[in-house]
């Protein structure tokens, strides 16, 4: 999961790249690089770590050209050095590529076996050389692509370009996303929309199979068997792609604040305000006839998921299962035909999350999309799409696109009670109500932060962490664990409150801080039982709750004390003093919070 950026440009292309790889960052960001075609010759630069240190070496080393192509990477094969950055050249062919040739290893062994030699670990290098080969025998760099991409199994986008060719570039597109914009006498291609918004919003999104040859007057797009076929082209809406801080440090930041706003506009899409009630388009099914709901997703999409399970089960009487993607997609899961399949994405292009989607299509399934790109492949493959009106994220860790999520699950959680009979007109009423006082009641509760500050210098001390919840309060430990573990390293765990004394309450003691997400709902006694268990190990006690002055054992290291609501909506609004404790921490340990080491945004290989 890389970003890929090809401009055929009027002027030098080589900031223009630059400035679209600053916003495919989010991608992977652990080396980058640039290559141009000048004068018929090809060049490169590139640059191990952030995008800054590709700029230093171009400050020194400028590349001229006027067609060019520029990568950022997430290591799949190869340490993250420049010798494995991107792009992958031979004097003649030069190429930028997202995700995973899987026969690379046969097909590098019979290239060395001619006597080609490599100069890096990655899977990439194979790409260059196999097409060279092919020029070197068709004479024709759309023959040699032609020939070149029969041979590669798994996933790709690719931008390719050719030494001697001004004014031509190849891209293709099998798994990974590659969408061709539009320019007045430019052209371009590039991983998504986003990279492409400064230049053009005109789109043209290829298919899995497509491949297309570029110039900047016209473009040629063919299938897999060579065929030449018509995609169309779409104005997307930018304006929803900006990516600026504004007044915050970290986009992380900005996007916990980004909450009251985009929840809003969430619940706006699926509940009339007039009538108190939820409102969806009309459905390729209903909910009274499903037999059964399954849900899959990756990380922090499937923790919300798993709180949609309570919900479901509880307000709907509906079974749900629920497994990560990576699992789900082998298990080989007999499917009863009729039911409903949900998959849940902020991006919408999840590799493992889209391979479920489409094990479940040929099980039968109705497949229904929660997405926050509703260009993604996901939005593409299923029946029915109820998008999140999150806007972009940026920051590595999800936060708003999270809530946005729950907002999403909640109303259909609704729509599924009404249309079973498992709620009344009053039941879903009130919790249409309580659903709408959530952005005020995050806005309040982000007023003031203080605490968080204090309480970060503690947890920033700690090597491990246990957060601890129950129903509707465990996915929300679970998330906690992750947000803390992926932006400020500390090794954290999120636990069934109840599960603890099987095992993990063995790693109790002083020197670990346990956070207990603990709204007063009908579990809360069970929950406190739990606290006084860790507390008579000594452990320090961080509870998140809205009962007063409890008594957990010992003294808390911190209560964080939150506003009263209904049971129902509690996941929303304690998903902000976990996503609070995780970037204070974070911060205090001085990590890179927006960019966390090994992550990506955007994980499109599985
Ligand atoms: C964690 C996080 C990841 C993503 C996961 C799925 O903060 O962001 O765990 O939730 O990689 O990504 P999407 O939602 O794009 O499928």
């Amino acid at each position: 999961m890389c970003g890929i950026i090809g401009i055929l440009g009027k002027e030098a292309v080589a900031d223009d790249l630059v400035d679209a790889l600053r916003r495919l960052e989010y991608r992977g960001y652990d080396s980058a690089g640039i290559a141009t075609v000048d004068s018929g010759r090809l060049d490169r630069r590139r640059a191990e770590g952030k995008l800054k240190n590709l700029q230093k070496v171009l400050n020194t080393q400028p590349l001229a050209g006027l067609t060019g192509i520029g990568h950022t990477r997430w290591a799949t094969h190869g340490a993250p050095t420049e010798q494995n950055a991107h792009p992958h050249a031979t004097s003649e062919v030069s190429v930028v590529h997202n995700g995973i040739i899987e026969n690379f290893q046969s097909l590098r062994a019979s290239l060395e076996a001619r006597g080609v030699r490599f100069d890096s670990q990655t899977d990439t290098e194979v790409i260059a050389h196999l097409i060279t080969e092919e020029l070197h025998s068709l004479g024709n760099p759309i023959k040699a692509v032609a020939a070149a991409l029969k041979q590669f199994e798994g996933a790709f986008a690719l931008a390719i370009i050719f030494s001697g060719y001004d004014n031509m570039m190849i891209g293709a597109k099998k798994g990974s996303p590659l969408a061709i914009g539009h320019g007045d006498g430019e052209a371009y291609l590039g991983s998504d929309a986003i990279a492409l918004a400064p230049f053009t919003n005109e789109i043209t999104y290829l298919e899995d199979g497509d491949w297309v040859v570029l110039t900047r007057e016209n473009m040629i797009i063919r299938d897999m068997d060579g065929t030449v076929v018509q995609r169309e082209r779409q104005v997307v809406d930018v304006s929803t792609m900006a990516i600026d801080k504004g007044e915050y440090r970290h986009f992380m930041d900005k996007e916990i604040h980004e909450q009251p706003d985009v929840i809003s506009d969430t619940l706006s899409g699926y509940v009339n305000f007039t009538t108190g009630k939820v409102q969806f388009e009309e459905m390729p099914f209903s909910f009274k006839d499903l037999p059964k709901i399954t849900i899959s997703a990756c990380g922090t999409a499937y923790y919300a998921g798993l709180v949609a399970k309570y919900w479901f089960e509880r307000y709907a009487r509906i079974p749900v299962e629920i497994d990560v993607a990576s699992e789900f997609r082998y298990r080989e899961a007999p499917m009863e035909k009729g039911g409903l399949m949900m998959v849940i994405s902020q991006s919408g292009e999840t590799a493992d999350t889209l391979a479920a989607l489409k094990y479940c299509k040929q099980q039968g399934q109705h497949i229904g999309a929660i997405v926050n790109v509703r260009t993604s492949n996901m939005a593409k493959e299923a029946d029915v799409v109820w998008p999140t009106m999150a806007g972009t994220e940026i920051g590595v860790a999800s936060t708003k696109a999270f809530t946005c999520q729950l907002t999403v699950l909640a109303c259909l959680a609704i729509q599924a009670g009404r249309e079973r009979g498992t709620i009344s007109e009053e039941l879903e009423k009130e919790l249409v109500h309580a659903l709408l006082e959530i952005p005020r009641e995050i806005s309040t509760f982000l007023k003031d932060e203080s605490q968080f500050e204090e309480l970060a210098n503690s947890l920033s001390k700690a090597r491990d962490v246990m957060y601890l919840g129950r129903g509707l309060s465990f996915p929300l430990a679970m998330e906690g664990a992750l947000k803390l573990k992926e932006i400020s390293y500390i090794h954290a765990e999120g636990y069934a409150a109840g599960e603890l004394k099987h095992g993990p309450i063995a790693l109790i003691d002083e020197k670990v801080p346990v956070i207990v997400v603990a709204p007063k709902d009908y579990l809360f006694e069970k929950t406190l039982s739990n606290v006084q268990e860790v507390a008579s190990r000594g452990a320090k006690i961080v509870m998140i709750t809205d009962a007063q002055n409890v008594d957990v054992g010992n003294e808390p290291l911190a209560v964080i004390q939150m506003p009263s609501l209904h049971d129902f909506v509690t996941p929303l609004l304690y998903a902000i003093p976990i996503q609070l404790i995780s970037y204070y921490t974070a911060v205090q340990m001085g990590t890179d919070v927006d960019q966390p080491r090994n992550l990506a945004k955007s994980v499109t290989v599985e």
